[in-house]
Order: structure tokens, then C-alpha cells, then sequence
């Protein structure tokens, strides 16, 4: 058993969140040299989509299938075992990015020193605090004339509603940037230009009033730094292990990813200071990943649509006990025994096959469509982990059948495509009507095109005036049954046949509150956290 407690402590499974071009692939690739995963720069295949490709969605696949290849990147270093779990950069495939984030123990947030907050970060982050994910911040690209630096942490209190606590500050930035001081370690790191692998130079100044510090900086940068350090001590709270695992606190460093800048010092914080995995919530109780019984979940199928090589692969993160390949395992959903013969881990191009993983592991499946997201499987007992919401879509559309004598396989294509998550399907109960909702446009040429070729159904798609769908809940089950009725034109049903309100506009939606006010509205589809639209 100690040794499957050592193989536990020594799992840290994290993602790099942030918005496109703050930086994410650049410090992917430094981790994975660091770790010695990868050789060269340039190894990792960026997974970045072009923003002029919006229209192409072909491009796209190709390059969501070379993200599968990156899905898990597991590489070690000073004896941590790293899994960092690769999110889809585009703004389209951000549902991909909220349910990868379900199967970390933290993130290391980047944001770029120019651009600061992004939109997108905004979102990321909510779904970090649903769960409370510890954060560390990077604030990257120094080596550009940024925001200031005590403006950047404001911002990030501010949009992302979280406190932050540097421990690092920088000197000085753009063409003027020196270095920075490590408030944790009390380490002075110089900056020098270089996108090779190189040690960064270091030197040891404990007490910021020791001359060396002028020397090394000049008098004016040293000045500047200690009356910054100064305000931090004032402004900041001393940084707190325990808040940032409970998602309280976000420390934050500064540095500049493709000049291996400030790289090394945040992975080594990061091994230091992230968390090993953690129980985690099912229906009926916590799981610890110390039990020796199996238990994980599926967050993430992958559909290779080119119809030659037609495969799915499902993406297990595991919970607690040993997976072991050949083994049966529980599907709690299906209450069927299924055992799999070739579960892969991902590196770079490579697809190895795995005999074992641990707590805090992820590992790819073949999947002949046993798999929906938000599956669990088990050694026996009936959970579900819980955690793997859905999140209200942005666009609607109407499914319309242009092929009647190929229902069938329209609805079935549907279904299968709505469960590998590519987007969501609502029912309305009175006609029939079939409502897909998605993060973003790009999504419903996936679904028209994989339609026709793996189905061979052909669909239209039809405009739909939708602000936002919410599940409903009620204590008061016959008031809700009356809204339903009464509102049964905007009333359609998901997946798992839970109702929602398609609210028309923002103000509808609050009108409609207003008047059922023993209605709940929610804008995820898992509703621990209670969230209630404003
Ligand atoms: P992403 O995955 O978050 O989308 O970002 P990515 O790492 O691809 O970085 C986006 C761009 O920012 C890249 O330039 C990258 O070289 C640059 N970059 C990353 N870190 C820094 C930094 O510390 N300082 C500066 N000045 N730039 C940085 P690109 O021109 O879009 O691509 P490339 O041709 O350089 O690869």
C-alpha cells in the first residue's frame, strides 16, 4: 500500500489556462524541456488554432487531432510525476477546456503583461472557483512594454475575484527589464535574453538594503524595488499555503516564457506548493484517492472523423486505486462489467500502451460508444463523480432534417456527437424540435460535416433567438410542473431530460424570475454551488 501512496503524493495533474497568445504552448514546451520530456524547441506542435482558419474546420481537426496527441503530457522532474492536460485554445472549443479543467488538481493560470485580463481568462476562472482549483498566476511576455505591474495584480483581483499575492516583482520591463526579485526565497534573478535552456543567473540577497542589490541593478532600479517590496509587505498578506490549496489565494510570477525567463523558478514553486490529488465528490460520498478500490471518470472523448481510421477514445482521469489494464471494471451507468485491453498514454507523437495508473493519472481508451462525458467507472459500487457540469451554450440553432429517409441515422449521429460533448441537444417536448446549443459558431459545420460522413444525414440549421438556456429546479415540484406548462413553448429538455427555460433575452430571463420567484434558474447543469442568475 506505501507504495501506492508514494506513487499518489508524487502525482501533480494541472492545466495551463489562458487566453490565445498569452503564451501557453511556449511554456508547455519549457516545462517539458525541464522535464526532459521533450529535446528541442519546437518539438510540441502547437495546438493553437489560426484565427483566420475560423471557416476552415477541417484545418481544425487536423489540428484538434494533433492535439490528442498532446491531450496528456506526463513528463517528471526532481521526482514529481507531472501530468499537465492540454486545453484547446480556441474560444469555439472552450466547453473542451471547462471539463478538462474537472480532471485537474490546479492550474497555472498565464496572462500577458500587455493585454492583461482577457475575456476568456474570465470565463476559465469562474469554472476554477466552482470548484475551488488552486491557482498560480504567470504574467508573461515581461520582455514587452506591459501594464504596470501593481495594475495587473489589481486587475486580476478585480475580474477574476480571487486574491493574488506576488511572490516574485519585477524590475523594471520591456527593453528596461532586468530581472526579478523572489520574495519567497529572497533571490535576486537577472535577466538575460536566451530562448535556449540556460540557468538563469541568481544571486542571494536576503536583506533588499544590502549594496550588492545597487550594484547588481543600478541605484535607481534597486531604490524603485525596495519601495515596491515595501507596499507588496503593506498591500499583501504573507502568502498561505493552506488558501492557495483551497483556492483563496493565487501567487503570482513574472517573467518571459520564450526567453526560459522566471520558467524555472514557477515550475520549481509549482512542485513545491501544488497539490497531489484529493478526494473528490460523487453523488454519495467523498472519494480518497488512498482507497484501493479503482474509481475515475470520463471527461473528455476524442472522435477521429476522418472516415478511414472512424475511432473514439475516451479520457479517464483516475481517482483512487490502481487501473490496470485487462481488468473489469464498473461502468455505474451502463451497470455493466467492461475491461479494456488497450488503454494508451499520450506523449508528443507516441501512444504507449499502459499496464497501470494511479490517482491523479489520465489515460486514453477506445471507445465503440460505451462512453458519454461524465461517465464513472468503478470495482463495483453505484456512484457518480460529480463536478463535470454543462454550462449554458451562447448559440442556438434548430435542427432541421433534410434527408427524411435518413432519420435514423440523423438521430443517432446527433446523440452520439452531443455525447462526445461536441455540443448540446435540447428536446422540446411538444414538437419534436431539436435544439443544439454551442459555445460558438464553428461547432455546427463540425456537426453538419461529420453528419453527412459518418452518418451519411444531411441537417440545416436554423437561427434561433436564444439568450441562454437555464435548468430549472424547484423545491415546490408542482409549482415547477405548472411553469412548465405555461411556459412550454421555451421550455425544452436536455440530455439527460432535465428541463430548461430558453430565456429570449437577459431581461426575460429576469422578468421571468421575477414572477415565478419559487423557480430556480441555473446557468450549469449541475447545481451544488446553487448559482442562481443575477
Ligand atoms: P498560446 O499557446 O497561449 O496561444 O501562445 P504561444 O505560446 O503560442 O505564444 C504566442 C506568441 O507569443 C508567440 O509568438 C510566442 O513566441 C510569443 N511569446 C510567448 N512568450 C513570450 C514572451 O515572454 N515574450 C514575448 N515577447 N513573446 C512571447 P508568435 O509570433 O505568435 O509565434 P511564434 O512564431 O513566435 O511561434
Amino acid at each position: 500500500m506505501s507504495a501506492i501512496l508514494d506513487e499518489i503524493h508524487r502525482r501533480k495533474t494541472f492545466a495551463i489556462i489562458s487566453h490565445p497568445d498569452a503564451g501557453k504552448t511556449t511554456l508547455t514546451e519549457k516545462f517539458l524541456l525541464y522535464g526532459g520530456a521533450i529535446q528541442t524547441a519546437g518539438a510540441v506542435k502547437s495546438n493553437k488554432i489560426k484565427k483566420s482558419a475560423t471557416s476552415d474546420f477541417m484545418e481544425i481537426e487536423k489540428q484538434r487531432g494533433i492535439s490528442v496527441a498532446t491531450s496528456v503530457m506526463t513528463f517528471e522532474y526532481q521526482n514529481t510525476l507531472i501530468n499537465l492536460l492540454d486545453t484547446p485554445g480556441h474560444k469555439d472549443f472552450a466547453e473542451d477546456t471547462y471539463r478538462t479543467l474537472t480532471a485537474v488538481d490546479s492550474v497555472i493560470l498565464v496572462v500577458d503583461c500587455v493585454k492583461g485580463v482577457e475575456m476568456q481568462t474570465e470565463r476559465l476562472m469562474e469554472v476554477c472557483r466552482m470548484r475551488n482549483t488552486p491557482v498560480i498566476v504567470f504574467i508573461n511576455k515581461m520582455d514587452r512594454d506591459g501594464k504596470d505591474p501593481f495594475d495587473l495584480l489589481d486587475e486580476l483581483e478585480q475580474k477574476l475575484f480571487i486574491k493574488v499575492r506576488p511572490l516574485s516583482w519585477p524590475i523594471g520591463g520591456g527593453k528596461l527589464f532586468k530581472g526579478v526579485y523572489n520574495l519567497y526565497d529572497h533571490r535576486l534573478n537577472l535577466f538575460r535574453a536566451s530562448s535556449t535552456k540556460v540557468e538563469e543567473e541568481f544571486v542571494s540577497i536576503d536583506n533588499l538594503n544590502d549594496a550588492e542589490l545597487d550594484k547588481q541593478i543600478g541605484e535607481h532600479d534597486a531604490e524603485k524595488l525596495r519601495e515596491d517590496v515595501e507596499l507588496i509587505d503593506g498591500v499583501y498578506e504573507t502568502f498561505d499555503e493552506a488558501k492557495y490549496k483551497t483556492g483563496e489565494i493565487a501567487p503570482v510570477f513574472f517573467g518571459s516564457g520564450v526567453n526560459n525567463f522566471g520558467v524555472r523558478e514557477l515550475l520549481e514553486t509549482f512542485i513545491r506548493i501544488a497539490p497531489s490529488p484529493r478526494g473528490r465528490n460523487t453523488d454519495t460520498r467523498v472519494v480518497q484517492p488512498t482507497e484501493e478500490k479503482m474509481t475515475g471518470f470520463i471527461f473528455k472523448i476524442h472522435a477521429n472523423i476522418d472516415p478511414n481510421h472512424r475511432s473514439r477514445i475516451a479520457f479517464l482521469r483516475v481517482c483512487s486505486g490502481k487501473f490496470e489494464r485487462n481488468k473489469f471494471f464498473y461502468h455505474t451507468r451502463l451497470k455493466k462489467e467492461l475491461r479494456f485491453s488497450n488503454p494508451v498514454t499520450f506523449m508528443a507523437s507516441d501512444k504507449n500502451i499502459v499496464e497501470d495508473a494511479y490517482p491523479g493519472d489520465v489515460i486514453g481508451m477506445n471507445d465503440t460508444g460505451n462512453f458519454k462525458i461524465g461517465d464513472t467507472l468503478t470495482e463495483g459500487e453505484q456512484m457518480y463523480f460529480k463536478g463535470i457540469p454543462s454550462f449554458s451554450p451562447e448559440i442556438f440553432k434548430e435542427m432541421v432534417n433534410t434527408d427524411p429517409m435518413k432519420t435514423k441515422q440523423l438521430e443517432k449521429g446527433i446523440r452520439q456527437l452531443t455525447e462526445e460533448g461536441v455540443a448540446q441537444l435540447f428536446t422540446v417536448h411538444t414538437t419534436q424540435a431539436k435544439i443544439i446549443g454551442t459555445v460558438g459558431e464553428l461547432q455546427f459545420e463540425v456537426i453538419q460535416y461529420r453528419l453527412l460522413h459518418e452518418y451519411g444525414a444531411s441537417c440545416q440549421f436554423k437561427p434561433l433567438q436564444y439568450y441562454k438556456a437555464c435548468w430549472l429546479t424547484s423545491d415546490n415540484t408542482a409549482k415547477l410542473t405548472e411553469f412548465i406548462r405555461t411556459k412550454s413553448n421555451y421550455i425544452a429538455f436536455d440530455k439527460d431530460d432535465k428541463p430548461v427555460f430558453l430565456a429570449s433575452s437577459e431581461w426575460i430571463l429576469r422578468l421571468t424570475q421575477q414572477d415565478y420567484p419559487e423557480i430556480h434558474f441555473h446557468l450549469t447543469s449541475e447545481f451544488n454551488r446553487d448559482e442562481v442568475v443575477a
